[in-house]
């Protein structure tokens, strides 16, 4: 297909993880727009610069959004910059824009959490802010105001190297440790999206978690 007939699909934090490889999975479907700070991406820059997101609103146009950078593990004011405010301001503004399409943010099944004893400061933001981006992304869904579908993916690990703490690893590396469960691969999350953006027209899949299971 023409590129010029092609849906066009942004996608943020599309430099590494999770948003690379939905960049990869989907080029041939859609016009891919990407963002990052790094990397071979459309759109260069940092989205905790609110003129630099007032630039891709102004500049994008968009079918699908994947609503996807984050960080994690680091300081709260990092956190809900780039979390909560750029990922908003992200929805917010692609739900105004668009007249038709979808707009899929991804969340955790952190949002789903309730805590724990001895839950560090920063796991205590991650989940909050994902809590609340996972509630805006609902009510723009069950609000219906327009012809934007609207849902929340909340996965739980996957193998990526998001926040210092955590890192790739193969799957035959997974296999010998002692965790009870494998990561999920990033772009089993594409595939998961493809399936959400191929839903027939009058449903909606609003939110789904995804969890990891046992080994085998
Ligand atoms: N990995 C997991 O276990 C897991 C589990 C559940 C949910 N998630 C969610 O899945 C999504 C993707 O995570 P991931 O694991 O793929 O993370 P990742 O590998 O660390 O990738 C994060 C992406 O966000 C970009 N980014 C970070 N800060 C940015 C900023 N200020 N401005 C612009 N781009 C920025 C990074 O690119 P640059 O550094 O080049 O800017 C990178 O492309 C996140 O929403 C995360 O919360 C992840």
């Amino acid at each position: 297909m023409l590129a010029e007939n092609k849906q066009r699909m942004l996608i943020t934090g599309a430099s590494r993880g999770v948003g690379k490889a939905c960049a990869d999975y989907f080029r041939d479907k859609y016009q891919v727009i990407t963002v990052a700070r790094t990397g071979d991406v459309t759109y260069r820059g940092d989205l905790t610069n609110l003129e630099f997101l007032k630039k891709l609103c102004r500049e994008v146009d968009a079918d699908i959004l994947i609503n996807n950078a984050a960080v994690y593990g680091k300081d709260f004011q990092t956190t809900i910059d780039l979390n909560l405010r750029a990922t908003g301001y992200l929805l917010s503004e692609f739900y105004k824009k668009m007249t038709t399409g979808h707009i899929i943010n991804i969340c955790s099944s952190s949002a789903n959490s309730t805590g724990w004893v001895g839950m560090p400061p920063e796991r205590i933001w991650y989940n909050a802010l994902k809590s609340a981006l996972k509630t805006l992304s609902k009510h723009f869904a069950d609000a219906k105001l327009k012809n934007v579908k609207v849902t929340s993916i909340e996965p739980a690990r996957i193998n990526t190297a998001i926040g210092e703490s955590l890192i790739a690893v193969s799957e035959e590396e997974y296999s010998k440790q002692t965790l009870p469960w494998i990561p999920m691969k990033p772009s089993y999350i594409a595939e998961v999206i493809d399936w959400i953006l191929s839903q027939p027209a009058h449903v909606v899949i609003s939110s789904i978690e995804i969890q990891n299971f046992k080994k085998g």
